[in-house]
């Protein structure tokens, strides 16, 4: 009896503990954070602060940020305002997720919607001189800019600021104009490349992975973690057009891990990270209006056999080749009869989403890296059989071609080699050249130009560069300092849909 009492005293006195720090924290975080990181964490001048959105930045880091602040940013030092605990229970703070699932409803969708020009108010006349096809955009994720890089004498025409943390690839309007651009907080801006500004920006989620922009140019589609949805808008406002819930037939929900293009289809397809199922979504336009009840009704749902969180499509849209983060291998799609057709054994955990294609001995091949094996898996698309690995100094993120090149190039993203990338020969599948451009410092994510006679390589560096190389000599021909550079984006090469890039 009197046991169980002081059990129950104690009980209470740690939960109380436990109650107080926590009110304690939440407290701390509202009187110095919630003014830029907002209220519920969801963000506002600074970015927003869930696990979710945290994700690629380690604990340790958080730490120091909020102590040391970031230099030339608006985020302050606290070490002189919050004691070594305090600052160590605010870094496990915003690591915990809240205790309500944060929300984002149309009316949040719609009240974040920013306007700078209307449709059709800027001229439709660049304001500089460039091939428009053959231009690049450069993300430079080390702080958070974007560069307009001219495809031809690689002379940037502009640099602007982006929102941060962009996040899944810019993509463009068919014709080349516009871009549109996803944040990590899911902010979406629509860029005029022809004028240099940004046209107009919507928030379409918390924490967001990519989007999508149809072949008709007339809508883009947004895929979320948070909330569990897809979001389209009409791609000359950004209004707001559907918000499709995702949720299946069970009623488990599921994060987006990413959306794409289907240009043949007409179609959307979502790849989905918590449900064996594959959307497509045909495209839609503004003018037709649904209700939230039959939102969903539109959705043609594919079951797969696994949770399939990167695609690649063949080049008539009509096989989706998935692969999934946990399990071992691939799992081919018929997207026409709607069904599983082959499995591809595939135990290094490829990047699907960054395979291209080529013609190899009147066969057409995909090549893959893989996230967790130094090899590159090139496979033959008629029977999906791996005809060769071909041995890399560590694993691979970014693979990349073009038609007119006789090389397919991969980086080793992964791994102590990062500062290799290796080339090789798409006609015997040897490496036949591996580059170390600056030694110690990962090397990542090449890209074509238009005509496939250059190569663009990003030193993933804060101290970093953009190298073009001659893409037939492989010799080095220029070294254009940037910060953080990552992804690279060429006008011709994305909007055609070359068979040597990603889409
Ligand atoms: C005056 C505005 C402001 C205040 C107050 C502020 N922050 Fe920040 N914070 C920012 C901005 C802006 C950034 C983004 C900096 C950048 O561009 O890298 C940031 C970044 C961060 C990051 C890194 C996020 C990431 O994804 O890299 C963390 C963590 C963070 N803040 C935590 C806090 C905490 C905890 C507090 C309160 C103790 C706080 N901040 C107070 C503006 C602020």
């Amino acid at each position: 009896m009197k046991k169980s009492f002081f059990a129950v005293v104690l009980l209470g006195l740690a939960f109380g503990v436990v109650a107080n720090v926590q009110t304690e924290t939440e407290s701390l975080y509202k009187e110095h954070c919630s003014s830029c990181h907002g209220v519920e964490r969801l963000g506002g001048m600074g970015p927003a602060l869930l696990p979710e959105n945290l994700s690629r930045l380690r604990k340790s880091k958080a730490l120091s940020v909020i102590a040391n602040g970031r230099a030339a940013t608006q985020m302050p030092a606290f070490e002189a305002v919050l004691s070594a605990e305090q600052i160590a229970a605010l870094v496990e703070h915003v690591y915990t997720k809240p205790k309500h699932k944060p929300e984002w409803s149309d009316q949040d969708i719609e009240a974040s919607q920013i306007v700078n020009f209307k449709p059709k108010e800027l001229p439709a006349k660049p304001v500089f001189d460039a091939d428009m096809m053959n231009l690049f955009l450069v993300v430079e994720l080390g702080d958070h800019h974007v560069t307009l890089l001219n495809g031809d004498t690689f002379e940037p025409i502009h640099r602007f600021k982006s929102r941060f943390a962009l996040h899944g690839g810019p993509k463009y309007s068919p014709d080349g104009r516009f871009v549109y651009f996803a944040s990590r907080d899911g902010w979406i801006t629509k860029y005029d490349i022809y004028n240099l500004k940004v046209v107009a920006e919507v928030r379409a989620g918390i924490n967001t992975r990519n989007l999508a922009v149809s072949s008709d140019g007339k809508s883009v589609m947004v895929a979320n973690y948070l909330p569990n949805n897809l979001v389209l808008f009409d791609a000359e406002s950004l209004d707001l057009m559907n918000v499709y819930p995702v949720i299946n037939a069970s009623g488990q929900t599921s994060r987006v891990s990413a959306v794409y293009n289907a240009p043949p289809r007409n179609t959307f397809i979502a790849a989905l990270k918590d449900v064996k199922e594959v959307w497509e979504i045909p495209y839609r336009s503004s003018d037709t209006t649904l209700t939230t009840g039959n939102r969903v009704a539109e959705v043609r749902t594919i079951e797969v056999n696994d949770y399939l969180d990167d695609f690649f499509f063949d080049p008539d849209y009509k096989l989706l080749i998935g692969a999934s983060r946990d399990a071992s291998g691939g799992q081919v799609v018929d997207l026409d009869q709607g069904k599983v057709t082959s499995s591809i054994p595939l135990p290094g955990m490829p990047h699907l989403g960054s395979g291209i294609t080529w013609e190899y001995q009147d066969k057409q091949v995909l090549a893959t890296p893989n996230l967790k094996e130094g090899k590159v898996s090139v496979i033959d698309m008629s029977n999906w059989e791996v005809i060769k690995e071909i041995q890399t100094e560590g694993p691979g993120f970014f693979m990349r071609s073009h038609e007119k090149s006789p090389y397919a190039w991969v980086d080793v993203f992964f791994g102590p080699n990062k500062e290799a990338v290796h080339v090789i020969d798409k006609s015997t599948l040897e490496i036949v050249k591996t580059l170390r451009p600056s030694p110690g410092k990962t090397a990542a994510h090449v890209e074509f130009t238009k005509d496939g006679s250059k190569v663009l390589l990003s030193i993933w560096d804060m101290d970093g560069e953009v190298i073009v190389y001659d893409a037939t000599t492989l010799k080095e021909e220029k070294r254009l300092p940037m910060v953080k550079p990552s992804g690279k984006y060429n006008v011709w090469n994305k909007t055609q849909y070359e068979r040597g890039t990603s889409h």
